[in-house]
């Protein structure tokens, strides 16, 4: 079942999102129903408050982007079928010298900006059966990733950018809020005024 996407404004993507266990009500299907949500928007990850949960508790597929050209042969495999459920996630570490990438969100529809992160994270998670896993990621990957992170500890893309460049964006963000957008999955806004 596709679920609608929460927009920019929703209290619930300020939230810092909270630890589940492993009989959270209708687990799978929630899962199952936020990859449909998700493939539905063309987006590459998906985080729980997006949907409206303030559970920690996000997917990311960067198959999309393995078709980028500019990607090495080693990249390109990196990305081609990197599909994971994040449960109950940490990053513990994250190093090296920052990098720029063009980000978009599924919650913030027509906004692209360039973020800077660092490139390599070291991260703590379950996996679907509530095994524990540490793993280190770096790349594009590690960038899908943290973008998902930021959402479970209410942080957003747009938080990242200059006080200048919010400045420029707030008149659009504030749109979205209200839902003054065309977008062509569904989502959720936080101050759509009905018609009478
Ligand atoms: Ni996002």
């Amino acid at each position: 079942m596709i679920l609608p996407i929460v927009a920019y404004g929703d209290p619930v993507l300020r939230k810092k999102a909270v630890e589940i266990s492993e009989d959270y009500p209708q687990l799978e299907t929630l899962i199952a129903n936020m990859w449909e949500t998700m493939y539905n928007a063309a987006g590459v990850g998906l985080a729980a408050p997006q949907v409206g949960l303030d559970i920690r508790l996000f997917l990311v597929d960067t198959s999309p982007f393995s078709d980028d050209e500019e990607l090495t042969e080693a990249e390109r495999q990196q990305l081609q079928g990197f599909k994971k459920v994040f449960i109950n996630a940490t990053i513990t570490e994250e190093e090296g010298e920052e990098w720029t990438f063009n980000e978009g969100c599924l919650s913030i529809p027509d906004i692209r900006e360039d973020v800077n992160r660092k490139p390599q994270i070291n991260i703590t998670y379950y996996d679907t059966d509530f095994n524990k896993h540490t793993e280190t990621f770096d790349g594009l990957l590690a960038r899908v990733i943290q973008h998902e992170y930021d959402h479970i500890e209410g942080v957003l893309f747009t938080d990242k950018l200059s006080s200048l460049k919010k400045r420029l964006l707030k008149g659009r963000l504030d749109k979205i809020t209200k839902g003054k957008i065309q977008v062509d999955y569904k989502m959720r806004f936080p101050q759509l005024k009905r018609g009478r």
